[in-house]
């Protein structure tokens, strides 16, 4: 049996993720950069957040904590109870797959397709060349793209890239989509129709979203708003 990547997710009662008195302390030579100070926050199964706050204020390493890219300096992060800071790499490796990761730039492969750039992940993962065909294919409709599957990413627009991109960021069926100013590229009428896309794949599948943005009216779309300055959140706003 082929599962589909979109399946709609469960909920387990256990908060999806978890920050506690996360601290990140950078050294830029001897000089010490509080890039965190002392953030709490708690985003449950199916959730969708967008944390916003001027340049500098910590909101992409608050993403890198949460998606394992990075260890803090204090505190703790945990994804579905497990505290990512005791684990040894291949676990790490292993939680990672509950993540799907989208950037302002794409970061697709130029020299391959966009079925090949989201069957990638499924290749790392050892699932065979027909079921990841297939995969990518579904996945590649669900985003809008159904006429563009052999297209190179030179052969798309902005907007169809970051569709690609988020094709590519659920081909492992992730629990969750860590996305940093996904539409920091992209032209306001196109940003919104991806943030569309982004919501109904929220509410349709139940993948939470944390999503980055310095723009209020595409932070309109998530359910709440974290507000962060100078590596503290000084705001909370349901929506
Ligand atoms: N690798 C690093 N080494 C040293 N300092 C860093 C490093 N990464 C980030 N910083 C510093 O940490 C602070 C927070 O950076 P971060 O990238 O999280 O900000 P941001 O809110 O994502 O900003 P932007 O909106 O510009 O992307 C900044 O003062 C930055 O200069
Ligand atoms: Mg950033």
């Amino acid at each position: 049996m082929i599962i589909i990547s979109t399946e709609t997710k469960t909920t387990t009662g256990i908060p999806l993720i978890q920050l506690l008195d996360l601290e990140k302390q950078y050294l830029m030579g001897n000089v010490p950069v509080d890039a965190l100070c002392g953030i709490n926050l708690s985003v449950e199964h199916g959730e969708f957040i967008a944390i916003l706050g001027p340049s500098g204020s910590g909101k992409s390493t608050m993403l890198n904590m949460i998606g394992g890219l990075d260890k803090p300096s204090k505190g703790i992060v945990k994804i579905d109870g497990v505290d990512l800071t005791t684990l040894n790499d291949s676990k790490l490796a292993k939680i990672r797959l509950k993540i799907g990761f989208v950037f302002q730039f794409f970061n697709l492969i130029p020299r391959l397709n966009a079925r090949e750039n989201v069957e990638l992940p499924m290749s790392i993962q050892g699932i065979s060349r027909t079921e990841r065909r297939e995969r990518a294919e579904k996945l590649l409709e669900t985003v809008g793209l159904k006429d563009r599957i052999e297209h190179k990413p030179s052969e798309l627009s902005g907007g169809e890239r970051q569709r690609v991109a988020i094709a590519r960021a659920l081909a492992n069926n992730p629990d969750f989509l860590l996305l940093d100013e996904p539409t920091g590229n992209i032209d306001s009428k196109t940003a919104n129709e991806l943030l569309k896309l982004i919501s109904d794949l929220n509410s349709e599948k139940n993948v939470a979203m944390v999503m980055i943005t310095h723009d209020n009216n595409i932070a309109r779309y998530a359910k709440r708003q974290i507000h962060l300055l100078d590596g503290k959140i000084v705001k909370e706003v349901a929506t």
